[in-house]
């Protein structure tokens, strides 16, 4: 409870000025390594199109994984996204979707010089980004 409207107001200093600073913390990446050695192997160039079966439980396992460690800090947990991020369950399965997705995580988001998302392909491999396009799309939810 604050009764004091002071206190209020030095809360909302506080968080204007510890605002940037976080914003600026989540653009720091640190990359987990994703093992996909049980996965198919996809080359150097970049497809188009999601080369992964939804049923395939391994790369569901990798997926989900690699999502938790990598993504989910800004993204949210299973998926869920807490507001900071879109919410990628909601993703279009099928190749828009696929496009978009793979779009996004070469380029990241950087706009005015400010990394709202990191490039995360310089950080994950190919196989590693498509097992987590995979298991988004498996727990995918209608807009
Ligand atoms: C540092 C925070 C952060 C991390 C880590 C991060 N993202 Fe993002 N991501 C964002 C933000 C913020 C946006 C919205 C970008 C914008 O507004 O242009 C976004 C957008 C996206 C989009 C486009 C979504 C849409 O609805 O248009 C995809 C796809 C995506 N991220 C995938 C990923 C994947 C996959 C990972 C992990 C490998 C990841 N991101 C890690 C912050 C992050």
């Amino acid at each position: 409870m604050m009764k004091h409207p002071r206190s209020l107001l030095t809360a909302l200093a506080l968080i204007t000025i510890a605002l940037p600073g976080y914003l600026m913390a989540h653009g720091d990446v640190t990359p987990q390594a994703v093992d996909t050695h049980e996965l198919p192997q996809l080359g150097d160039e970049w497809l188009e199109e999601n080369p992964y079966s939804p049923d395939d439980a391994k790369v569901l396992e990798i997926g989900s994984s690699a999502y938790t460690q990598n993504c989910a800090r800004c993204h949210g947990l299973e998926g869920i996204s807490g507001g900071i991020a879109p919410d990628l369950r909601m993703l279009e399965p099928g190749i828009d979707g696929d496009e978009w997705y793979v779009y996004r995580v070469r380029e990241g988001a950087v706009r005015d010089g400010k990394v709202y998302m990191p490039a995360m392909a310089d950080y994950l491999s190919q196989e590693a980004l498509w097992a987590i396009r995979t298991w988004l799309v498996s727990i995918y939810v209608e807009e």
